[in-house]
């Protein structure tokens, strides 16, 4: 566009003509790539545009169109999809969500199989993905068709959609003639945040997480949006079949995975709740590590006989039950934020909150990362949380996955104090009386005064167990200075983290420091 007049230059007449001029390319150019599955212009070229769009809009708002492209998402579905009728209905799990729930759960199936309390019941522990279900039919080796689950009777059908997805077979050598997969279509964090990254520069709205991005992907009426789109499908069960896939879950799974199909690789036998159970903790432990959002762990009797006569309740099969993690996500209120001097120097903002209880772990500090963080940039200068930034008095959800620091992962603009000011950065270290400087280039905030790292780090800490901060009792000025020096204190999260990293062994040098005794 090096021939289009700057913006800086145009006058209101030609501001109203080019703007006319782009509502109609860019209209016809998101018809051509929605309606017609095909592009009429690159993506670039696009981006430009709607730039450009945007950028006369801000010098000239009152002639900002009614149908303006900066307020469009993408284009209008053609039409909807086509229903399918699911010849066995596509159930839901009914759901424990402590450790008696599991027991309770087990010791039912026994009763109602007329089996000894004490003995062993074999049962299988995989996932639950986080994603959406989707039911694949094969007949004679060949894909025939695929559905999503609607309301369980009636899903609709994805079938292009679905033949876009590397992870599902087109076709099947040795599988029944009729044979109807089931599983979960899903995105790795990392396809979802390069995801995000691609929507905003294309000006569309960021998916709000992986299962909304993979819906969003599989539900799509042209096949090629969903093509390029990065998702992934475990299977884990079946419906409709011409001869049964195996005697058991388990072998029924392994059967799915020599047929080709990807299946979960912490799927397990159990004998005993307490199996299950240990399982589950070690699935949670394993959860942020994982790369892909799973919700609980499904349990279901391995012995398809035995499931079959123990049948089903209304939505829900008897022979299974889902042990759902606790939440991890909660909203609170950003008391404060406070600078932390790092031992290199690094000047980290971190958030003071409201304590709030979030997947059963009290959490009253989360990582703000850096001025740009707050202000709602990542690294690479793209938008992070839709743009929002982070206002001491906001309304912040908490997101929070196994020991994973805590992060503030949205703002509620909504309930946004009238008064509330952007996070000034360079004016909070004034306050603070801290020298600071950012090189250009880099994120980071960094320590530039004369006083010893040491002793500011130390002030620092001073004021965050203060009575104004966060008023920790028995943790006062003098304990700060003996853990700093003893490098037990270091940081704020160490404040938070010190009963877990501390060993007898320690503890007992705690009781020998002055002025500490055995209860302190
Ligand atoms: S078994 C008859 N296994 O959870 C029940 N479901 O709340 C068949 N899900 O609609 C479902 N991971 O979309 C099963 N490993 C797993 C699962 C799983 C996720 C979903 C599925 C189902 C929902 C039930």
């Amino acid at each position: 566009m090096a021939q289009d007049p700057p913006v800086s230059d145009m006058s209101e007449d030609q501001a109203r003509s080019e703007l006319q001029r782009l509502a109609l390319a860019l209209a016809q150019a998101n018809r051509a790539y929605h309606h017609d599955d095909s592009p009429s212009i690159d993506d670039a070229t696009f981006d430009r545009l709607k730039l450009r769009n945007a950028q006369i809009e801000q010098r000239f708002p009152h002639l900002k169109r009614k149908d303006s492209p900066s307020d469009q998402i993408g284009a209008k579905p053609k039409e909807g999809f086509c229903k399918i009728r699911h010849r066995q209905p596509m159930l839901s799990l009914s759901n424990a969500f402590e450790a008696k729930d599991v027991e309770d759960f087990v010791a039912r199936l026994k009763k109602f199989l007329n089996l000894k309390p004490q003995s062993d019941m074999r049962m299988t522990a995989e996932p639950k993905i986080d994603g959406l279900s989707l039911a694949v039919r094969y007949e004679k080796g060949q894909l025939v068709h695929a559905a999503t689950r609607g309301d369980g009777e009636t899903g609709e059908d994805v079938t292009a959609n679905a033949l876009t997805i590397a992870d599902i077979p087109k076709t099947l050598s040795g599988a029944p003639d009729i044979l109807e997969v089931r599983g979960e279509v899903y995105m790795t964090h990392a396809d979802f945040a390069a995801l995000n990254v691609a929507q905003e520069q294309a000006g569309q709205k960021p998916f709000s997480n992986p299962r909304n991005a993979a819906a969003g992907s599989l539900r799509q009426l042209d096949a090629q949006v969903t093509k390029a789109r990065p998702l992934l499908f475990f299977a884990y069960a079946w419906g409709d079949l011409s001869e049964p896939l195996a005697h058991s879950q388990s072998e029924a799974v392994a059967r799915l995975q020599a047929l080709g199909f990807s299946t979960n690789p912490l799927f397990i036998t159990c004998d005993t709740s307490e199996e299950l159970i240990s399982h589950y903790r070690a699935v949670e432990m394993a959860r942020a590590d994982l790369g892909y959002d799973i919700d609980g762990m499904v349990y279901k009797v391995d012995d398809l006989a035995l499931q079959a006569r123990l049948g089903f309740r209304a939505t829900t099969p008897r022979w299974a039950i889902a042990h759902k993690f606790p939440a991890e996500l909660a909203w609170t209120e950003l008391l404060g934020i406070d600078i932390q001097v790092g031992r290199t120097g690094a000047l980290s903002p971190v958030a003071r909150l409201n304590p709030v209880t979030v997947g059963g772990v009290v959490v009253s500090n989360a990582t703000l990362h850096n001025e740009d963080y707050i202000a709602g940039r990542d690294s690479k200068g793209q938008s992070i949380r839709g743009g929002k930034d982070i206002r001491v008095g906001d309304w912040v959800q908490i997101y929070r996955a196994g020991d994973v620091i805590p992060k503030i992962a949205d703002v509620d603009l909504a309930r946004r104090p009238a008064d509330s000011r952007a996070f000034d950065f360079a004016e909070k270290l004034k306050q603070e009386g801290i020298q600071g400087q950012r090189a250009p280039g880099d994120a980071i905030w960094r320590y530039s005064g004369a006083e010893p790292l040491a002793d500011l780090a130390i002030e620092s800490l001073k004021h965050f167990v203060s009575r104004q901060a966060f008023d920790i009792e028995g943790l006062g000025a003098k304990q700060i200075e003996q853990f700093y020096n003893r490098g037990w204190i270091r940081s704020f999260e160490d404040i938070f983290t010190l009963k877990a990293r501390f060993g007898p062994g320690q503890l007992q040098q705690v009781s020998k420091l002055e002025g500490w005794g055995e209860k302190s």
